[in-house]
């Protein structure tokens, strides 16, 4: 009898650990995903640049989304140099041409085809910290002016937390044009 309630008493506990364990890890989920919200959008300002104006307010329905695809952009012409002009920006302000060429504010919704979808992590960590297209060091670097140095001393719990949060941001089917290079072309 005794050996039977104690059976009894140690699979209650048991499963009353394994439910208290995962309660645990979804609430840390939750807060490393309120973390990433919160570093997103008011410490690290992430939209500035990827979500384009409409007007003078942010367009909310392309939260994140990136230049919008097919909209003008503007030019930069190295004469301007002398009038010491160096970033032209468009009026949504998330396309930006200069003497580096022309780079347009990516994606960062989890869409399949045109935002971050098909990243991994360790991608969007090493694309961060290296400020290499893709987080590949054989890639290109990645184009002003995305704030990358300031980025890259970002600690890895706080990338994560990014991470994880933008992972949850409604994708948007946004194709944003490649950079090109400072005659016009595709880098
Ligand atoms: C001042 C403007 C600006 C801000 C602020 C900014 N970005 Fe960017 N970002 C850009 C531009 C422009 C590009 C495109 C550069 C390119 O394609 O080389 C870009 C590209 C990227 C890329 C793609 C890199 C690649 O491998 O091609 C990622 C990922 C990214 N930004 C994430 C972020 C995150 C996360 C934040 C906030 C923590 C942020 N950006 C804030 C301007 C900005």
């Amino acid at each position: 009898m005794h050996r039977k309630l104690f059976i009894c008493g140690l699979t209650i506990f048991f499963i009353a650990t394994i439910i208290t364990i995962n309660i645990r890890s979804v609430d840390s989920q939750n807060d490393m995903v309120e973390r990433g919200k919160y570093l997103v959008n008011a410490v690290a300002a992430c939209g500035h640049c990827h979500t384009p104006r409409a007007g003078a307010d942010y367009d909310m329905t392309k939260y994140l989304a990136g230049h919008p695809e097919n909209d003008p952009y503007p030019r930069y012409d190295f004469s301007m140099i002398q009038k010491n002009i160096f970033l032209l920006v468009s009026p949504q302000l998330s396309a930006f041409s200069g003497p580096f060429g022309t780079s347009f504010a990516t994606n960062l919704t989890p869409d399949n085809e045109t935002g971050l979808g098909e990243w991994t992590e360790k991608m969007f960590i090493e694309a961060m910290r290296t400020g290499h297209h893709q987080g590949n060091k054989d890639n290109r670097k990645i184009f002003p002016p995305m704030p990358n140095k300031h980025y890259a001393q970002m600690n890895d719990a706080d990338l994560k937390a990014i991470w994880a949060y933008l992972k949850t941001v409604k994708p948007v089917k946004n194709e944003v044009s490649p950079v090109l290079n400072r005659f016009g072309r595709p880098y």
